[in-house]
């Protein structure tokens, strides 16, 4: 039976008239309608099932039917605020905590990863008595208005975004595309000695550092692996300015990294940030999130005489699905399946790497894998618009992925844990073919519709063609003719006549 409540065109016009137009839509141009998921697949309302790389939230699966069970059961129980005692609230911190290291032993229940974060600053800023926040290029830490300030990846959106004077953005830690590559003898202390001169501008300027912030590996900002030993070195400038660390594990925490649990112990036992912020993956689609820090920082943020209270964070139903999400982490060994099917996902697309130049990286860890596509590996050009047309291709070959970073040339892995190696091979199978089709076909091969065009009469220069492209309909209109031309896909054309 269908779950299909609506028309899918009833759907569509009913969200454009009541939802708000800013909230955007996966495949714009043609999106899909989705009625139930398992595992690692959704369905449409047709029962099409789509392979998801994406939904980093269905951490253990969709519908995990454990998680369900924990939910459903505690929801018909009770569901009170956390004024009251209760038993999920203490056995879900306590089994957080185990997760981290010791120092890590403070919890605040909330309900968003913007909730979380927005949390985390006012700690900071409560701990150390000082306002200003240190952010990273390209990063999103939430929509609220504390976190868009510090989120340089929305800024992008608004060309005439001005940043506060207590808000200091500091280059991404990018080893391909950034200031210092993997060339560099020693990039990490390079992007570390950055953000302490941003301190000592800062000072210069008589403000005082609370925090820097940053995802432990950024998501929005580009599936970017900092260097080891960055946060380390970070860490020592920020705190030496009397400020701390918050370490925003929002996307990648939870075992995805595979190797460790949460994605700031990639750098080392020698690292840990004074404020963790956990989110998305933790209920497994339910919404509920965590800060944890370290007791000073709780005992101060106490000491200020103002209670925190929030009226969902913590509840007894969100507590019970924090656990079973913890359970099937662990009994699944999800955080084991990260490492094996990551490294055989990634080893797949090092291989497509080497057949297609399209592909100017493949970078990650455990089940976050970014696969940047560059029109040119000398000059990193981003592939925005082919990484646009593999991601509808890969939809129509019924692979959801999508592409982010500060050009949107960045195909993002990051699948529900329970991602097989047959879907990897899946994944890399259908990929293989769409790069084949998209590398010469949007590369547009000037040496190739040279040679076919008759000597060029034009004083202009060959570089001032512009060429619209159409995504969904792999046609080119080439604009420098008298009467613009529309191409078929791997036509041969003529330019001048
Ligand atoms: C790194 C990071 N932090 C925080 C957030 C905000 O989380 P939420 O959308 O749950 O408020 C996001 C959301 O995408 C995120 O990617």
């Amino acid at each position: 039976m269908s779950a299909e409540k609506l028309d899918k065109s009833k759907t569509l016009f009913l969200r454009k008239k009541h939802v708000g137009p800013s909230c955007k839509i996966f495949f714009s141009q043609d999106p899909i309608k989705i009625v139930k998921a398992k595992g690692q697949y959704m369905y449409d309302e047709n029962g099409q099932r789509y392979l998801d790389c994406i939904n980093n939230v269905a951490h253990v699966g969709h519908c995990h039917p454990d998680v369900v069970q924990a939910g459903a059961e505690q929801m018909g129980t009770l569901n009170t605020n956390a004024r009251f005692l209760h038993d999920n609230l203490v056995l879900y911190a306590q089994r957080l905590q185990a997760t981290l290291p010791p120092a890590l032993s403070v919890c605040y229940f909330v309900n968003s990863g913007s909730e979380a974060n927005d949390l985390a600053l006012r700690l900071a800023r409560n701990f150390t008595g000082h306002d200003d926040i240190i952010t990273l290029e390209n990063a999103y830490h939430g929509h609220v208005s504390s976190l868009i300030d510090i989120s340089p990846y929305k800024h992008h959106q608004l060309p005439d975004a001005e940043l506060r004077p207590s808000v200091h953005v500091a280059p991404s830690p990018d080893v391909y595309r950034g200031r210092y590559r993997a060339d560099h003898p020693d990039p990490a202390a390079a992007y570390a000695d950055d953000v302490r001169e941003l301190i000592d501008r800062a000072h210069e300027k008589g403000r005082k550092i609370a925090a820097f912030i940053a995802e432990s590996l950024q998501s929005c900002g580009g599936q970017v692996v900092p260097p080891a030993g960055y946060f380390q070195q970070v860490a020592a400038h920020v705190r030496r300015a009397g400020g701390v660390v918050i370490a925003d594990e929002v996307q990648v925490g939870f075992g995805r990294v595979g190797s460790h649990f949460w994605a700031f112990q990639l750098q080392g036992a020698d690292f840990v940030p004074d404020i963790v912020t956990m989110g998305k993956p933790i209920g497994n689609g339910h919404p509920m999130s965590c800060v944890v820090t370290t007791a000073e920082v709780a005992q101060a943020f106490a000491s200020s005489g103002m209670e925190y209270f929030n009226t969902f964070g913590g509840n007894p139903v969100s507590c019970a699905i924090g656990l079973a999400v913890l359970d099937v982490i662990g009994k699944e060994d999800l955080q084991g399946n990260a490492v094996r099917v990551g490294q055989h996902l990634s080893d797949l697309l090092e291989a497509l790497k080497r057949k297609h130049p399209l592909i100017g990286d493949v970078r990650g860890r455990g089940l976050f894998i970014g696969v940047e596509l560059v029109k040119d590996r000398l000059t990193l050009t981003p592939a925005t618009a082919e990484a646009q047309e593999v991601i509808y291709k890969l939809k129509e070959e019924k692979i959801l992925l999508s592409a982010d970073g500060p050009h949107r040339n960045v195909l993002k892995f990051k699948p529900p844990m329970c991602f097989t190696p047959e879907d990897a091979e899946l994944v890399a199978a259908k990929l293989d073919p769409v790069l084949t089709g998209t590398g010469p076909l949007l590369g547009l091969k000037f040496s190739t519709v040279e040679s076919v065009a008759p000597p060029c009469r034009r004083s202009k220069p060959f570089a001032n063609i512009s060429i619209r492209l159409e995504m969904s309909s792999f046609v080119f209109e080439v604009a420098l003719v008298e009467k613009p031309q529309t191409i078929e896909t791997n036509q041969t054309f003529t330019l001048f006549d």
